[in-house]
């Protein structure tokens, strides 16, 4: 028996970096799992890799930002397996912006980071309120919620907006005695594709990230993979509300 077994997970952003290791570790640990991208090829061979190790997903193309395409996407995957118990908010996006960018590049941000997680977030309450199994919904956010430099304005903004928002999430599954955890995690630098373009365009930032991290090196996206694990599974059952931060000790310094 895996960890998960018998769980229903929907990973977004899953086509790529943080996203693809959970959805490949929730497959190895025995949930079925959908993995919903935008980047259709890459998400099918993401499947395919699951597959391929004997595990069991299908791909669902969403866009995070599109509140019908929510419901599409979560119709899709109780069609296929029945039932949905974890969802993982995952998909972002992290363009360098400082205080005086272009409105426009703020509110993509915004739009994908947090109007995508509070969608997700919603849809994910809606479509496991009525289960007779405990469900889990796990946001994925960063340490830059509660810091920041000058080039993460939005992103710091969105991510911040995601550490309340899970909060305010759980309480309210709380208080209507849903079966529902819902938890954030707050990654530091892994080394993904996301942030990898970045190093590409300051190569000097990727040896001033490594010396930020106080355990002396970068994460890597099964170290966060590891932690949507714990908070997926029934072993995080007292967990509620909470921010597990996965960051090499970027933050206690
Ligand atoms: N990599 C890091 O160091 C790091 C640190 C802290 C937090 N995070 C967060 O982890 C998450 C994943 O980051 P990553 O590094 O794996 O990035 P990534 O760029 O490797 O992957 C992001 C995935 O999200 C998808 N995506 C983008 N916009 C989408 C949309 N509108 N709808 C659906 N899918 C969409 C992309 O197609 C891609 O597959 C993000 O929320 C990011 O902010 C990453």
């Amino acid at each position: 028996m895996g960890r998960v077994s018998g769980k229903v997970a929907l990973v977004s952003g899953a086509a790529s970096g943080l996203g693809e290791a959970m959805a490949l570790l929730l497959a190895r640990e025995g949930a079925k799992v959908a993995v919903a991208d935008i980047a259709e090829e890459a998400g099918n061979s993401v499947v395919d890799r699951i597959a391929a190790a004997g595990g069991e997903a299908m791909f669902v193309r969403l866009d995070v930002t599109c509140e019908t395409g929510w419901d599409e996407a979560i119709a899709a995957v109780i069609a296929r397996y029945g039932k949905l118990t974890v969802l993982v908010n995952n998909a972002g996006i992290a363009p360098v912006g400082d205080i005086e960018m272009e409105f426009e590049l703020w509110r993509k941000v915004m739009s994908v980071n947090l109007d995508g997680t509070f969608l997700g977030t919603r849809a994910g309450v809606r479509a496991m309120r009525g289960n007779a199994e405990p469900g889990s919904i796990v946001n994925i956010s960063s340490v830059m919620a509660m810091t920041a430099s000058p080039t993460t304005a939005a992103y710091s903004a969105s991510k911040g907006g995601v550490r309340s928002l899970t909060k305010a999430a759980a309480l309210y599954c709380a208080t209507h005695k849903l079966p529902i955890r819902v938890n954030s995690i707050h990654p530091g630098m892994c080394v993904t594709p996301l942030v990898s373009g970045y190093f590409d365009a300051y190569p000097e930032a990727l040896e001033a990230q490594i010396a930020s991290h106080p355990i002396g090196h970068l994460g890597t996206a099964e170290d966060v993979a590891r932690g949507v694990l714990y908070l997926a599974s029934d072993e995080s059952g007292f967990v509620l509300g909470s921010e597990l931060v996965i960051d090499g000790g970027f933050l206690i310094q």
